[in-house]
């Protein structure tokens, strides 16, 4: 039986974490502004070279991936249904913008070619695109909304992982897929119950799938936000609350207060885009099957107690 390390091509693999390395020191550092804070990153273009394909890109946390994958070298496809936006994202950032609804699988398949015949390559797939609700009691739960949900969620992640595989194996150079689940898979009561069950099911599938991609060189990963006021949380929160006129600023407040550990701060829609940078990069070559919690702390441990450290 073939195992993942004799069907590994070692002088590739080193060659990429060698020069990741590299890179790494040899530049300097460099002072960015994000959430109004100085953040220290380091100068080296992390993607170089390195092609993408953003689901769900057109805005939100897709769209500042799609950004900063682009400030750091890579050429980046994204695949939305919002075309005026992507479209104009796209242009901004040198990228390409294709119509894509997630659910069709021929749809993911033409996003994912788009990049193979303007770049001849993938090298990073983020399965972003996703959708929230139906809210409500489980004993109401309209069973149709629930199979729209997870056309989107689940079969969309399916398919971008199907897509970005196949290419990613053809191309014989290994590959990174990122996957993005939520803190609602953490913890219950964090997001309506087809959202939870969807999210859930996406760590599922990118442990099953990193077990069969990663002979290939392909890791595959996840990450876990929770509280980024996007225009899908913000637009939650409005509904729940029956607050019309809510803004991101006061839902940020709301999760800076009470869903974080670091009191006060919320997640920026670029604390995740730099996490997902972080999983396409070869910064984090060893790392695979992993969910990358993005949430201040929140689902690891409760500050309720925290009155016995003072
Ligand atoms: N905002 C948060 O706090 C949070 C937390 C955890 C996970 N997430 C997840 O992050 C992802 C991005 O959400 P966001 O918060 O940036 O919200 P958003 O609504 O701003 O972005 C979602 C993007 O997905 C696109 N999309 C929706 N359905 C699609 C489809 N069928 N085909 C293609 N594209 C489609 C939308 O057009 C939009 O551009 C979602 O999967 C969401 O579940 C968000």
């Amino acid at each position: 039986m073939k195992t993942a390390c004799r069907d590994f091509d070692p002088p590739l693999y080193n060659e990429h974490v060698v020069a990741g390395r590299r890179s790494q020191y040899a530049m300097e550092p460099q002072i960015v502004q994000r959430n109004g804070d100085d953040v220290q990153r380091t100068a080296s273009k992390r993607l170089m070279g390195k092609v993408a394909v953003i689901t769900g890109g057109a805005r939100g946390i897709g769209a500042a991936t799609a950004k900063i994958f682009a400030e750091n070298g890579a050429s980046v496809v994204i695949a939305d249904i919002l075309d005026d936006l992507g479209t104009s994202l796209a242009n901004s950032i040198g990228g390409r913008y294709i119509h894509c609804d997630v659910v069709n699988e021929a749809d993911v398949e033409s996003a994912v070619n788009l990049a193979l015949t303007w770049k001849g390559k993938l090298d990073v797939m983020f399965n972003n695109a996703g959708i929230s609700g139906p809210e409500g009691s489980i004993t109401t739960i309209d069973m149709e909304q629930v199979k729209n949900l997870l056309s989107v969620n689940v079969n969309g992640i399916l398919h971008g992982i199907k897509h970005a595989a196949r290419a990613m194996i053809g191309g014989q150079k290994g590959g990174c897929i990122i996957c993005m689940s939520s803190s609602a898979a953490i913890m219950g009561g964090l997001g309506s119950h087809p959202y939870s069950l969807s999210k859930e099911a996406i760590i599922g599938l990118m442990r099953s799938t990193a077990c069969e991609l990663g002979v290939h060189g392909i890791r595959v990963n996840c990450v876990s936000p929770h509280g980024v006021a996007s225009e899908m949380l913000v637009g939650a929160y409005r509904k729940i609350l029956g607050k019309k006129d809510m803004t991101p600023e006061e839902v940020s407040k709301i999760v800076g207060e009470r869903g974080s550990l670091l009191k006060g701060r919320s997640p920026s829609l670029e604390d995740v885009a730099e996490a997902v940078l972080f999983l396409a990069s070869e910064e984090s070559g060893y790392i695979t099957a992993h969910n990358l919690v993005i949430d201040g702390g929140y689902t690891s441990a409760s500050s309720e107690m925290s009155f016995i450290y003072h």
